[in-house]
């Protein structure tokens, strides 16, 4: 497994690759990796011959006040889980090889950024868009995954692929899951003991919504879910939504409904959602 580090040296390792007629899957992530993260990587080894894993911690997607500066960061760790999980190429940026300082771009993509996750985190999508946009760039991947787990993120990002034309992919991956039902994410690892336990209440509200949900009720649903996400002490709910899994607009007659909620959970902000359509790891 080779690691770079220059939007250079990314380029040369492809079309290296290219030349021994090699197709390329790309995984981007912020580090931090879990087992959700490996199943991407997995997924793309048995579609690609070669893959291509991102660890960029983006600062454009992180708004004031938010977790930039904690985010978990222990390249050792993720390097050795990534040769073992089949990576080929890990690209480990630093923040000047990806955004220039006078970057005078951004990718916007309109109405499906700007509710739930968009709505809580003004310009999140944003710079979600504007990295995934310059990796596909510097890439130039067949496919490229991304998880269920945050799905209005793999929404928006189909949308500008669609959009901008970019010739390549989108792969969504299933929610990997603790056998208790919370799914994986690097910021569990805010989480205290007592914290971990308060936050299964996600999973347990999306369970809670979704039978209202397939009667059709998507009002109850949602009044259901925030009503569990409620009944743990500590948690402050952000939302609970009965969305349409495409548009994010409300459910649309003979559409896939997806139900998403959001909630503080002491010092880490969670996000969980359930797509009856999609099945489940853990
Ligand atoms: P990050 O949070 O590191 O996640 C990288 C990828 O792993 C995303 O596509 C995410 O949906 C997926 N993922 C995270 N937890 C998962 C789980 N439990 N099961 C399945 N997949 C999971 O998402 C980002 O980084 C960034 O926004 C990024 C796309 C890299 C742009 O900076």
């Amino acid at each position: 497994m080779k690691i770079v580090r220059t939007a250079g040296a990314i380029r040369e390792e492809v079309r290296a690759e290219r030349a021994r007629g090699s197709s390329v899957g790309l995984v981007p992530t912020m580090g931090g990796l879990h087992e959700g993260h490996l199943s991407l990587v997995r997924r793309a080894r048995e579609e690609n011959d070669v893959v291509v894993v991102s660890i960029f911690v983006n600062p454009l997607q992180f708004g004031p006040g938010e977790d930039l500066d904690a985010y978990p960061r222990d390249e050792e760790r993720d390097v050795l889980l990534l040769d073992g999980a089949g990576a080929g190429i890990v690209f480990v940026p630093p923040v000047e090889e990806v955004h220039p300082e006078d970057r005078a771009t951004t990718v916007t993509v309109g109405g499906l950024s700007e509710v739930l996750e968009g709505a809580h985190r003004p310009g999140h999508f944003d710079g979600v868009c504007t990295v995934v946009a310059k990796l596909f760039n510097l890439v130039g991947p067949e496919r490229a995954y991304f998880g269920q787990k945050d799905a209005q993120q793999a929404a928006v990002l189909k949308r500008m692929i669609e959009d901008l034309g970019f010739p390549l992919d989108l792969v969504v991956c299933p929610i990997v899951r603790e056998p208790d039902g919370l799914a994986l994410s690097s910021r569990n690892a805010y989480l205290s003991a007592s914290e971990r336990g308060q936050a299964k209440v996600l999973f347990r509200a999306l369970q809670a919504g979704r039978p209202l949900a397939e009667a059709g009720d998507y009002v109850a649903a949602e009044k259901e879910m925030l009503r569990v996400l409620r009944t743990e002490e500590g948690v402050a709910p952000d939302y609970a939504a009965a969305v349409d899994a495409d548009t994010f607009g409300p459910p649309l007659p003979g559409g896939r409904v997806l139900l998403a909620v959001a909630a503080r959970v002491g010092p880490a902000r969670l996000i969980d959602n359930i797509d009856p359509d999609m099945e489940e790891t853990s």
